[in-house]
């Protein structure tokens, strides 16, 4: 028997993570190919008339997914009865800025966006933030939609672990698909700490460590960490327009993984609402490895924290902290 289809909502719908977003998820490649969707789409009036561009280009391609799309300017009919709520819109940094820097802007429509969804989502409907300060927006998100429960608001680090797999894998030249666990801890930003002491390599000899096969600590402690918490960066620097395709693809697994479940013995990556675990301050949203089963994350226990992590770990929870404060400071 067919699925009843989900509704799933993509705030800045018109813009360039929005563009490169929809089709995939029309595709099924964030819910499965089996799942039928209804696409809710909103952006600010400016963009009202490239918004219905969008919906033009998803009825001219005929995705038999799509069971129905809604594209509007109003929150309240955007929100109205999502299951899955991924949230792009806002402003992205340019050149030269940091993620915090579009901070002002951006926390203030998290803020009005929560009470649309806590009052007209569906109930249980699972929240992704992507636009940047992405943490942040996340934690205001949750603040003033405090009906919502905590384990539904996430934010997208997703895309950082990934472009950690993709270094892992250039290095060893191996396939990306042979490397896993890797963890992005902490903030969206340049603070972020790339860890790869628990990741592995799929070799034809079994699963072997990755520090073991790099062999090359100076790389991994290094360069390594920088290229990742830096590629945002440089790919504003290389298209002069910030990452879309990737932080599109990124937001599918992430969804994929909370609702269809983590493959046994992978972790991934997701910003959620810390509980306390490994030290890290509780009421941030802060970035940790966990498993999903059954359409809920857990926070993977009992990792080994070396003395270099550690200050890592704090170092990224200590900007969020401050982070916190400047956004209550530009909502007052
Ligand atoms: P963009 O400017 O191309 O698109 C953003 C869209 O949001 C625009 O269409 C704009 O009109 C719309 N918008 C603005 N205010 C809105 C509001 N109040 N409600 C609904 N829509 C609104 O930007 P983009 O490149 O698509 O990036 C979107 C956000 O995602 C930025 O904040 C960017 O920094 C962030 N980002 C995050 C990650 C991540 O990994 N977390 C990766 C890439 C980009
Ligand atoms: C990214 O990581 O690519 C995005 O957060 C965009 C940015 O500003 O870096």
């Amino acid at each position: 028997m067919a699925k009843e289809p989900v509704r799933v909502l993509v705030t800045g719908a018109a813009g360039q993570i929005g563009y490169a977003l929809v089709p995939m998820i029309a595709r099924g490649v964030m819910l499965g190919t089996d799942q039928p969707v209804i696409l809710h789409m909103l952006d600010i009036p400016p963009a009202a008339e490239a918004l219905n561009g969008v919906k033009m280009e998803l009825v001219d391609a005929a995705f038999p997914l799509i069971k129905g799309v809604v594209a509007t300017t109003d929150a309240v009919e955007a929100c109205t009865g999502v299951n899955i709520a991924v949230m792009v819109g806002g402003f992205p940094r340019k050149e030269g800025m940091e993620r915090k820097d579009v901070m002002s802007k951006n926390v203030s429509i998290y803020k009005a966006q929560a009470s649309a969804l806590e009052q007209h989502a569906a109930p249980n409907c699972k929240v992704l933030v992507v636009a940047n300060p992405a943490n942040t927006n996340a934690l205001i998100l949750k603040e003033f939609a405090p009906s919502i429960p905590a384990k539904n608001i996430t934010c997208l680090t997703r895309l950082d672990h990934n472009r950690a797999l993709g270094q892992i894998s250039e290095k060893l030249n191996v396939q990306v698909s042979d490397v896993k666990n890797v963890i992005i801890w902490g903030n969206h930003s340049s603070s972020q700490y790339p860890d790869v002491n628990h990741a592995t390599v799929n070799t034809a000899a079994g699963e072997k460590p990755v520090r073991e096969l790099v062999k090359d600590d100076a790389w991994l402690n290094g360069e390594f960490i920088t290229t990742v918490q830096q590629r945002g960066a440089a790919i504003i620097k290389a298209r002069k327009l910030s990452s879309a395709l990737s932080a599109a693809s990124s937001a599918c697994d992430h969804i994929r993984d909370w609702v269809l479940g983590t493959p046994e013995g992978t972790w991934v990556s997701m910003g959620v609402y810390s509980d306390g675990s490994y030290n890290v301050p509780a009421g941030l949203i802060y970035s940790f490895p966990v498993t999903c089963r059954n359409g809920e994350w857990t926070i993977v226990q009992g990792l080994s924290i070396d003395e270099f992590s550690r200050k890592k770990l704090d170092l990224t929870a200590e900007e969020l902290s401050e982070e916190k404060a400047l956004a209550y400071s530009c909502l007052s």
